[in-house]
């Protein structure tokens, strides 16, 4: 039996982007207003995205970085033959669902809108890349927001149905791989964000999200069930918001804390992967006094349409102590708060987030050994920043930082038998940030000509990363 040195053979690699950070043309071809088109950037926007500040309306003198993103609808051709380039097997996007269905309660289909991407899959295949699709990357059409509260209703539900039958009708045979929500446990952090829910008063807060999670969970259900009746080819993931839990001590109280807050991400797959709410969380409802808003059908879709694979971003761990006396600083992280981990002796990255590339291995072995399903990493990256001299752009901590984590997921395959399907990494060609709204905070292996104001002339350059990562999908992982 020939053992497994290295990656498998036909292992995905390839980059991730989303459509709310890269398309821009936010009014083109008859497009809807999405509800993060107005999520303004600045002081405010954290505000917004958490659901306390609300964000309906354009306001005068504020800059909206979502309606330029880096103008992709115009650029994806030569953007995508720079994918191509580097030899990309996958790429990962999204479809904004206000191209599709402008207000989201639209009775047809926009036909333009689903000729972009029929547009974009045609050219991904003229290159070999496999689109990966997520259905919906945070954006809903800002009028589902409005009548709504977004997800927070059930009608939500039904209009999501009718956007995914569509996309998966008309896409059918030209996408196999499909995400149906976005890291959809950062609705607990973000529900405006994540889910155009705003949030009515502090009393309120965890009633309203828990129902929009319900809801979620129920539509990401649904959209399997239709997946697989539309193409039984079809494979559909889920996709968390990752990162093992650390305790900060080894006191029995820290390892509690820890091995509780793991369960914040976990209850999302348990659902998706197992089919039924577990247990822990049950009871954490019955604590707080949330009945979950079952409709009678809801237990029997959560059940029989389960996800095909999992996939999460990751792109550092978290640090929790019981113990509020214990003097531990703070750290900055993706979404969930963290202490700062005095074992991980890397350089923080600019944005302040810590690097723990040991971390993605025990992430993929939690998954792996809790669920045994295919796993994908849909997102992996740092933010940072890049200087753009004679055309050129030497982002060496950006090759340092995935080739540790490549390493990290390299182990998890040939030493822990972790099956791993893919690996995208975040923003391989710079786009907007989602908790910043900066463009100045480059993830890509191209660097895009554009300021945080959407000054400059949008031209693409190659990084140093880019012929890095070009030589590591040609040796499948080998030369690092
Ligand atoms: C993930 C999101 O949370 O992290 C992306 O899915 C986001 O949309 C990425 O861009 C990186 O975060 P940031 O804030 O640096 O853009």
């Amino acid at each position: 039996k020939r053992k497994q040195l290295g990656f498998p053979d036909h292992f995905l690699w390839g980059g991730a982007t989303a459509a709310n950070q890269c398309e821009g043309a936010h009014l083109e071809d008859g497009r809807g207003l999405g509800h993060i088109d107005l999520v303004p950037q600045g002081s405010e926007r954290w505000n917004v995205m958490s659901g306390t500040l609300d964000s309906l309306q354009q306001k005068p003198n504020t800059y909206y970085p979502s309606m330029k993103g880096i103008d992709f609808y115009h650029h994806y051709k030569e953007d995508i033959a720079l994918f191509a380039e580097m030899g990309f097997k996958v790429f990962r996007m999204s479809i904004d669902w206000a191209r599709i269905f402008p207000l989201g309660i639209d009775e047809k289909p926009n036909e333009k809108g689903l000729q972009f991407y029929e547009d974009v899959f045609n050219e991904l295949h003229l290159y070999g890349i496999e689109p990966l699709v997520t259905m919906t990357h945070y954006d809903i059409p800002l009028e589902l927001v409005k009548r709504y509260n977004g997800w927070e209703s059930r009608e939500t539900i039904e209009c999501f149905k009718k956007y995914v039958k569509t996309i998966l009708t008309r896409y059918k045979g030209m996408v196999k791989y499909w995400l149906t929500f976005n890291e959809i446990n950062c609705i607990t952090s973000l529900p405006y964000y994540a889910a155009g829910v705003v949030i009515r008063s502090e009393e309120e807060r965890l009633q309203q999200i828990y129902t929009a999670v319900h809801h979620e969970l129920v539509a990401s259900a649904w959209a399997v069930k239709i997946a697989h009746e539309i193409d039984k080819n079809n494979m559909v993931g889920c996709m968390l918001a990752a990162g093992v839990t650390y305790p900060y001590r080894c006191a029995p109280e820290d390892v509690w804390l820890a091995h509780a807050s793991g369960r914040g991400k976990f209850f999302f797959s348990d659902v998706l992967v197992r089919g039924e709410y577990p247990e822990y969380k049950l009871k954490e409802f019955e604590r707080i006094g949330f009945d979950i808003p079952f409709f009678k059908e809801d237990k029997e879709v959560l059940k029989n349409h389960t996800v095909d694979f999992i996939s999460f971003s990751y792109y550092s761990s978290q640090l929790v102590c019981a113990d509020q006396n214990v003097i531990a600083e703070k750290a900055e992280g993706n979404v969930f708060p963290t202490l700062r981990n005095p074992y991980l002796k890397e350089k923080d990255t600019a944005w302040k987030w810590q690097i723990d590339a040991l971390g993605l291995r025990t992430t993929l072995n939690q998954f792996y050994e809790r669920y045994q399903k295919p796993l994908f990493i849909a997102e992996n990256g740092v933010g940072g920043i890049d200087t753009l001299e004679n055309g050129r752009v030497h982002d060496e901590y950006h090759i340092h930082y995935l080739r540790e984590h490549i390493k990290a997921m390299k182990d998890a395959i040939t030493l822990d038998g972790v099956d791993l399907m893919g690996y995208t990494s975040w923003g391989c060609i710079d786009l907007v940030s989602a908790s910043t709204g900066q463009m100045k905070k480059r993830y890509g292996y191209i660097y895009v000509d554009a300021d945080d104001l959407g000054q400059g002339s949008y031209q693409r350059y190659k990084k140093d990363s880019f012929e890095w990562y070009k030589k590591v999908i040609a040796t499948n992982g080998e030369d690092l």
